[in-house]
């Protein structure tokens, strides 16, 4: 089975949507940032649903979106980064699909997060800082899930969508190699 489609996964911060961008254009594949799906679909910021409904009904909002890409093919996937955390969901997506990690030190992430002016429920307590190292603790053992792990600090997007890339080339190689 052809591998084509990619889920970058990894914690806010990570740079998936940036790298989502530039992977999908090398790649001529659609993005999908699932925020951006989300907001546009609930006619709602992230932050207004998080304030107004709750992070249950956010989390519900990423599960119907999951199930509507299950058969999404020559797209890039950029979901936030608590997706991973629902195996349930990565299950409805990993068949046909690279799942990458796009890890990063929590300096850098934390430098990101203040550089990008997104505005983010999770980190939006007095110590935005401690949050990273706390909920990242939480969450490695679930993105180590991954098929790879890309490191990104001190990359620009363009250098980390080069090595997907390789990497894809890599797994697709392999998959024509066990057909023949
Ligand atoms: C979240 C990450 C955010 C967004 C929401 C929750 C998380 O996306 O989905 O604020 O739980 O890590 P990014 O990872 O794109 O910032």
């Amino acid at each position: 089975m052809a591998i084509d489609r990619v889920i970058l996964v990894g914690f806010m911060g990570s740079g998936k949507s940036t790298v989502g961008r530039a992977l999908a254009d090398r790649l001529a594949w659609e993005l999908i940032d699932f925020d951006d799906e989300i907001e546009r679909a609930q006619g709602q910021t992230i932050v207004e649903i998080f304030r107004e409904s709750g992070e249950a009904a956010f989390r519900g909002l990423e599960a119907q979106l999951t199930e509507r890409l299950r058969d999404r093919r020559q797209a890039v996937l950029a979901p936030g980064g608590g997706w991973m955390v629902r195996t349930d969901l990565v299950d409805v997506l990993r068949p046909g699909s690279l799942i990458v990690w796009l890890r990063a030190r929590p300096e850098t992430l934390y430098r990101r997060h203040l550089g990008q002016g997104v505005q983010r429920p999770l980190l939006a307590g007095e110590r935005p800082r401690e949050a990273i190292g706390v909920i990242l603790a939480e969450r490695e053992q679930y993105y180590k899930k991954a098929d790879v792990a890309v490191d990104t600090d001190g990359k620009d997007p363009a250098t980390v969508a080069d090595e997907i890339i390789a990497r894809l080339a890599g797994v697709n190689h392999l998959a024509d190699g066990e057909d023949r």
